[in-house]
């Protein structure tokens, strides 16, 4: 039975938190027990309306676990046994749920290490296309088996006109707009600018362009909207369409998201790994309209579910690396 100092705990936390959650919201939670740490969710911290059957914030925890899969292993530590609670219906006002018991292990072989450091999300244009990012792509393909990607200009194309058009579904909801604002932390002065959230940075949007997003998402979303200004204000095409290619990620129908969430994390430092960049875009997988027509158009296998759609490339501009985190003592209970 393997139980960690406070201190190893903390230093593993430190790092388990750099993994990706839905909007930041950090929803992971670590206490331990004898021999065995507890993996929990904070309900209160969730995007009920954007994420009503709690998948992204399952994801996210599957992802944590992941980080400290990762952390465990760079101090000759594995993960013996997980187990993994039964998923309850869930509401913001749920006190704080054990998602899964994970047993500590020594480890058996060493795996190469992983660039949590340098991951992160990259929300701006990319670089044209050339051989070192085809290279790239042609090693992620062989990489990972749970990924399909689109390549072909007018494909991506597609997927950028049809990112567009789901974004669009999801923010002509005032209470989806409502919840994204929540999480926005477009000013340097809120409170939560460098624990959690997007923020302007993150979004890579300037000062002014933060400030015109609060209002295009926030008071002036219908007039613009009736007025057919809205669309062109929040369209992403330009971006997604100068990436080097789509990622569609899938996983077996019916898997549970917390299983999901290990992969995706996994999946997007094997992008990072091929020295790519990018972003999930998360509205291609949750309009069933857009996912459906994408896995018919690029023929993800029938027993398999997209889980998530990336756009990546090779960067225009220098990614900041900060990442946006909560103190380790908060995610220690
Ligand atoms: C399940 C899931 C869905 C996500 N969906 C989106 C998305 O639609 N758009 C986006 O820009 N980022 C998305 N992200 C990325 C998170 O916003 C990002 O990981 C978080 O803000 C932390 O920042 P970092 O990735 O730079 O560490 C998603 C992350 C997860 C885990």
């Amino acid at each position: 039975m393997i139980t960690l100092a406070r201190d190893d705990l903390r230093s593993l936390i430190a790092e388990a938190r750099l993994a990706p959650s839905v909007h930041n919201i950090q929803p992971t939670r670590w206490r331990q027990g004898d021999g065995v740490i507890e993996l929990c969710g904070v309900p209160g911290r969730s995007i009920p309306v954007v994420d009503p059957e709690w998948r992204d914030w399952r994801l996210s925890h599957g992802a944590a676990l992941e980080g400290l899969v990762i952390a465990l292993a760079g101090r000759g530590l594995q993960i013996g046994q997980v187990d993994i609670e039964a998923p309850r219906s869930l509401s913001p006002a749920t006190p704080t749920q054990t998602i899964a018991r994970v047993k500590l292990a020594s480890i058996d072989h060493r795996p190469a290490s992983d660039p949590t450091g340098t991951r992160v999300s990259w929300r701006g244009a990319f670089r044209p296309m050339d051989g070192a990012a085809n290279a790239a792509l042609d090693r992620l393909a062989t990489a990972c088996n749970d990924l399909v990607l689109v390549r072909e200009a007018p494909a991506i194309l597609n997927a950028a006109k049809l990112g567009d058009r789901a974004g669009l579904f999801f923010l002509r909801d005032v209470a989806h707009r409502r919840e994204l604002l929540e999480w926005l932390r477009l000013a340097r002065s809120h409170a939560g600018y460098q624990r959690d959230g997007l923020n302007a940075e993150a979004m890579t949007l300037s000062a002014i362009e933060a400030w015109g997003a609060g209002l295009v998402l926030g008071p002036l979303f219908a007039l613009l909207d009736r007025v057919g200004l809205a669309a062109p204000l929040v369209a992403e095409h330009a971006k997604t369409k100068s990436a080097a290619a789509i990622v569609l990620f899938h996983r077996p129908k019916g898997e549970d998201a917390f299983v999901s969430g290990r992969a995706f994390y996994r999946a997007w430092l094997e992008i990072e790994r091929q020295g790519l960049k990018g972003c999930p875009m998360s509205v291609l997988a949750d309009w069933s309209v857009a996912r459906d027509a994408l896995a018919a158009l690029h023929q993800v296998p029938a027993d398999r579910r997209i889980i998530s759609v990336f756009r990546i490339g090779r960067p225009k501009g220098a990614p900041k690396l900060a990442h946006a985190r909560l103190p380790v003592d908060e995610l220690l209970v």
